[in-house]
Order: structure tokens, then C-alpha cells, then sequence
């Protein structure tokens, strides 16, 4: 049979109508909230800067929080931006019409300012008046009420007002209508989304049926009027702010008509290219529709094409913003990202020794986005680099892969879901390709026993990567409890060697390789120095003294001249760790509770972070 005939041709749904692009979307935003006294606020890094519980800023509202908690913004009380974001828990949904590991998120913020009737009327307005969507296909969710909040009339009542009738608002329970914390604690609230009826030729029912998916989210606006402690209690804020975010590639997708994300215009030029070096077509098989989730999606062209560009897509950010692959925190994302990807290009038949296919893709984000984010383009050099070294190391694996197979082979013969299972996790080979392998050589492979063991080592690092997002402090482990430990005798030293006392911590994050710790200094420090700093560490770990923990607030804490991270989210009660006399400072993590546990402290690199802020990784030994 004639191939074309087995497959549908996605272009024919070009014809659509595009209602509005991107680019005009998030202009037209800000520009409204602007206009309604809000100020612009910066797109942040992807990478945290504050915040050690998350490797990725996941929504608009997190480098907000201490503001959210009631420390004045130096822009004020009403806020706008466009942020970029990262959503690793996606990353394996990636593939069908709607996941995508980076996306941009629309964000307005009250801080202790307007509340609900106001924010929900902004809202409204935006949508019918400057998206012109008709409020005849508009319904809303909000909150039933529980144990934790109470049932949210006040929301309803302004629904109520702007013409949103009583049938077309849902009242739900926590699961649906309540929104946060981003980590463990933290500012939430209940939240109140709103919906659009997406189909064309049929009039929206009277009622709202949330279980109806032609009734598609556009945003909602969290109403976050608590925060929750690392208990799980939920407390009232003194300060109530409004939270608003909404998806750009998902508010466009849905205005331009279309059901596919990817046949917006912030994916379309990846895909062209992607077409063009594998020379195959973004279709899908006959019967399906196309935008369903493809059970076994990777054996699809289309979910390949997808997860080539969102991947490239992904990686090209996070590099811009500083991270390299590596086997570790966001460095093993963009790692798993870019092998993805590349697995994905080979099964698409593309013969990455002629083409550098994952540069040709990252021109092409840079050219989509340079303009919202000129960086992209300074950075140019520096992710062209990393792309391509990731690119080479993994056909460096490839090779010694192959080799590995062919020992496999020779011995007996197969290839054992072990050893399957080793060529997949440590040479990065996908199962299709051993698969292929093992068939060119004419030997049996276990892909049934490969399959068990895949879903149980998937099952495990789910259950590391959960813990991760959980609050990387919360996560103990014996290495870890020293670094927690070192890292706070680190910070005194280095107050006392480079004769500062204005030093703080501006930032840490601790493996259970090393630790790392950024400080407020403006220079490099000289080799005399960090010889200096390890020797004091070192000899402060030799007096094997005391750690103490005390619970208290952070208030009485910081009274009592214990250090605490500026701008740091803490709960109504602290930890107080005391290292003899020498170290008091406010920690969540787990430590020794004595020094001489530690071993030796090494300095492996110190380097600039960012302006003003320098960066120490050390391990112990
Ligand atoms: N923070 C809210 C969200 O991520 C607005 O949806």
C-alpha cells in the first residue's frame, strides 16, 4: 500500500483560522495590566535563585514568594509578566498534542492589594474585551469548601455579576479548585478557574459540565489567602494576594481553533526543520485523531517530531540559563533532554554524524524567541558548545554500546533483559534500536523482561524524583546530614578569612556528592584564600564540636543572632542549629550532632554565580 495513503496530512489544518499569534497575546497582556496600574516585573532564570526545594521555576508566582508572604516589592502591589517555565514531571507525557516541558505562563499579581471581585473582573475583561472571546462560552469553577477553607461564594457572586449564569459555575473540591504550595509550605489558596467551550459549530450547553472536555481551561486566579507549614496546618495570611496564570502556547492553541499545540506557531518552525533533515511528514496513522495520547507514542513520527522539538527546545533555555549537562540536579535534565531527543532523531532516521541536528534546532528557538529573550542569542555560542559536546559524548556511548552488544552476543548467543536493560540505562540505546540489533544479528531478546525492568527502576526514580520536588532539604541521608552540617561552619568561615561580617548566604543546594553555596562577595578569592577557608573549616570539624537543634519562630531566631537566608520562606516555627559557640543559623535540613562525623572539608570550585554573588562547591572526604 501506498504510505500516503495510510497517513493524514496534518497541514491540511493550516487553513484555520489564526485569531491571534503568541507574540500578540502576550503583548496585549501586558499591556492591559499595565494599564490598570500594574507594573512590569523581569522574567526570571529558569533556574531558582533563591530556592533549594526546586530545580526549576515552574510558575510565574515563585520567585514572588517572600513577597507573597508579605515583604514589600521594590515595583509595589500590582504585578505583570510573562515568565518562562520548566515542568519536568511532564517530560514522559511529552509526545502527545498537549505536554511540553517549557511553556510560558501569563502571570498578574495583587500583593495585599485588589481581591477577588476585582481580579476576577480584570480577568473577564481581558478575555471578552481584548481576546474578544464571548462570554456566551465562558463558565467557571470554584471552591466547595472543606475542613481547610470555606466554600467560596464570594467568587461566585462576582461570576454572578458579570454575567456567568448559575449553571455554567461548578463548585469543586480541593482537588480541582485549590491551588499550591509550590513546594511542601508555602502561600496557596483556593483558586477559580475559568473555561471555554471550544467548539465551533455547536452552541455551548446552558449548564457546565466539567467532566465535558470540550470545556477547556484557559487560566484561573489563585486566591491565595494561606500558607501552609511544613505540618501541613493551613494559617492565614495577614496579606491576601491574588496568584493569576494562564499558558500561552495553551490559550493560543485553543483562539487559533486548533487541537494540537504543536500546529501553533511556536512549534511549527522546529517541525518544518525536523521534517526537512529526517525527511519524513508531522502526520499520524489513519483512524486516529491525532491529538489523543498515542499509547506507545515513540513508535509514531509524530510524537517524535514533537518530542525532538520540545526537547530542543527545553535544553536550549535551560542552557541559556547557565546549566550544563551533567549527572546531576537540572544538569541531568537538560542531559535527559538532549538524549531524548537525539534517540528520537535516530529513529527518525537522521544520521547525526552529517547533521548537527540539535544546533540546527536550538537556531531555530533562538530565532523564534530572540526578540522576547535577547539572552538566547548572547548565549548563542555557549549552547551551540554544550549541545554539541552532549551530542558527541553520546556517540562516544553509542560506540562503546555497540561493542558491550556484540560481547552480549558472542557469548551466548541473546541478549537477557539485563543486558538489555544495561545498553538502554548506561549506553543510553533505546529499546527499538537493540531490538533492531538483535534482529540484524539474528538473536532473541528479551523485551518482556526488559519492560519489567525499565518499570521498576522507572518506579524508583519516581520515587527519588518525588522527593526532590518535595523540598530538597527534607531529603536525609547520612551524606547529606554532613554537608547540611559543613555547609553552615562554611559560612562562618568565610565571614572570618575574607574579613566580611556582611556575608550571607545568597543561595544552596546540597547533593549527596556536594554542596553548594553562594555567597555575597565581589571578587574571586585568591588560592591563599581557599587554602585558608579549608584549613579553618577543617580545623573548627577537629574540635569535634556540639550540634545543638531548638525550635522556634524565626523572629526569635533571628533575634537571637542566629543567620538566616534573605528573602528565605520560612514556617511559623524554625530549626535552630547551634555548632558549639562558633555557628547559629535557621535550617531545615538534616545535620550531625557532631562535628568530627564530618571527615575532611575539600573546596572542588569557586566561581562567579552571579554579579556580586560568588559560588563554592565543596565535598567531604
Ligand atoms: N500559580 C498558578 C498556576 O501555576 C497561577 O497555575
Amino acid at each position: 500500500m501506498n504510505p500516503s495513503q495510510l497517513y493524514l496530512d496534518y497541514s491540511q489544518n493550516e487553513s484555520k483560522i489564526k485569531m491571534i499569534t503568541a507574540k500578540e497575546l502576550k503583548k496585549k497582556y501586558i499591556a492591559f495590566f499595565k494599564s490598570k496600574g500594574h507594573k512590569e516585573i523581569i522574567n526570571a532564570s529558569l533556574i531558582p535563585q533563591n530556592d533549594p526545594t526546586v530545580l526549576f521555576t515552574t510558575a510565574g508566582m515563585q520567585p514572588l514568594v517572600p513577597n507573597l508572604l508579605g515583604q514589600p516589592h521594590p515595583q509595589g502591589k500590582r504585578l505583570v509578566n510573562v515568565q518562562r517555565c520548566i515542568r519536568t514531571v511532564d517530560i514522559d507525557e511529552v509526545g502527545d498534542s498537549n505536554h511540553h516541558t517549557f511553556f510560558e505562563m501569563l502571570g498578574n499579581w495583587s500583593l495585599g492589594d485588589y481581591w477577588k471581585k476585582e481580579a476576577i473582573e480584570l480577568t473577564i475583561e481581558f478575555i471578552t474585551k481584548e481576546l474578544n472571546v464571548p462570554i456566551e462560552r465562558l463558565a467557571a469553577t470554584v471552591f466547595k469548601g472543606d475542613e481547610d477553607a470555606p466554600k467560596d461564594t464570594e467568587s461566585e457572586q462576582t461570576w454572578l455579576s458579570l454575567n456567568i449564569p448559575k449553571e455554567r459555575i461548578a463548585f469543586l473540591p480541593k482537588s480541582e479548585n485549590f491551588w499550591g504550595p509550590a513546594g511542601t509550605s508555602g502561600p496557596c489558596g483556593p483558586n477559580t478557574e475559568f473555561f471555554y467551550w471550544k467548539d465551533n459549530n455547536k452552541p455551548a450547553p446552558k449548564s457546565f459540565d466539567p467532566e465535558d472536555d470540550t470545556w477547556v481551561e484557559l487560566g484561573n486566579d489563585v486566591l491565595m489567602e494561606y500558607n501552609k507549614d511544613e505540618k501541613g496546618k493551613y494559617h492565614k495570611l495577614e496579606q491576601k494576594n491574588i496568584d493569576f496564570g494562564a499558558g500561552v502556547e495553551r490559550i493560543i492553541t485553543i483562539l487559533q481553533g486548533h487541537e494540537d499545540h504543536y500546529l501553533t506557531e511556536l512549534w511549527q518552525p522546529l517541525i518544518k526543520e525536523i521534517e526537512k533533515i529526517s525527511d519524513k511528514k508531522y502526520s499520524f496513522p489513519k483512524g486516529t485523531l491525532g491529538f489523543e495520547t498515542v499509547p506507545e507514542c515513540w513508535k509514531e513520527t509524530m510524537c517524535s517530531i514533537r518530542i525532538i522539538a520540545d526537547h530542543i527546545k527545553a535544553a536550549t533555555f535551560i542552557i541559556a540559563d547557565g546549566i550544563s549537562p551533567s549527572n546531576t540536579d537540572q544538569g541531568y535534565i537538560v542531559r535527559r533532554l538532549i538524549r531524548r531527543a537525539l534517540r528520537h532523531l535516530r529513529l527518525l532516521d537522521v544520521d547525526l554524524f552529517k547533521i548537527d541536528a540539535t544546533v540546527d534546532l536550538a537556531k531555530i528557538v533562538i530565532k523564534m524567541y530572540q526578540e522576547e529573550y535577547p539572552h538566547l542569542k548572547t548565549k548563542q555560542k555557549i549552547i551551540f558548545d554544550e549541545l554539541k559536546r552532549e551530542e558527541d559524548k553520546f556517540q562516544k556511548t553509542l560506540d562503546k554500546g555497540l561493542k558491550e552488544l556484540q560481547k552480549m552476543i558472542e557469548k551466548d548467543n541473546k541478549v537477557t533483559s539485563k543486558e538489555a536493560f544495561l545498553l538502554f540505562q548506561s549506553y543510553g540505546f533505546p529499546i527499538e534500536m537493540i531490538e533492531e540489533l538483535a534482529k540484524e544479528n539474528n538473536v532473541p531478546i528479551d523485551v518482556k523482561g526488559f519492560n519489567k525492568e525499565y518499570e521498576d527502576h522507572q518506579k524508583l526514580s519516581r520515587i527519588g524524583a518525588e522527593k526532590k520536588f518535595k523540598g530538597g532539604l527534607s531529603e536525609s541521608s547520612e551524606t547529606t546530614a554532613k554537608l547540611h552540617t559543613a555547609t553552615h561552619i562554611l559560612a562562618e568561615v568565610l565571614r572570618k578569612v575574607l574579613k566580611d561580617p556582611s556575608i550571607k548566604q545568597k543561595g544552596s543546594n546540597i547533593t549527596e556528592e556536594r554542596l553548594r553555596y553562594d555567597f555575597n562577595f565581589d571578587r574571586k578569592l585568591t588560592d591563599e584564600e581557599k587554602q585558608q577557608v579549608e584549613a579553618e573549616v577543617n580545623k573548627i570539624i577537629k574540635q569535634g564540636l556540639e550540634v545543638k537543634k531548638e525550635e522556634m519562630a524565626p523572629e526569635q531566631a533571628i533575634k537571637q543572632g542566629a543567620q538566616a537566608e534573605f528573602g528565605a520562606k520560612y514556617p511559623d516555627k524554625v530549626s535552630v542549629y547551634s555548632i558549639g559557640n562558633y555557628s547559629k543559623e535557621i535550617c531545615m535540613g538534616p545535620h550531625t550532632t557532631n562535628t568530627k562525623e564530618l571527615g575532611t572539608f575539600k573546596i572542588k570550585k569557586e566561581e562567579s554565580s552571579a554579579a556580586g554573588i560568588r559560588r563554592i562547591k565543596a565535598i567531604l572526604i
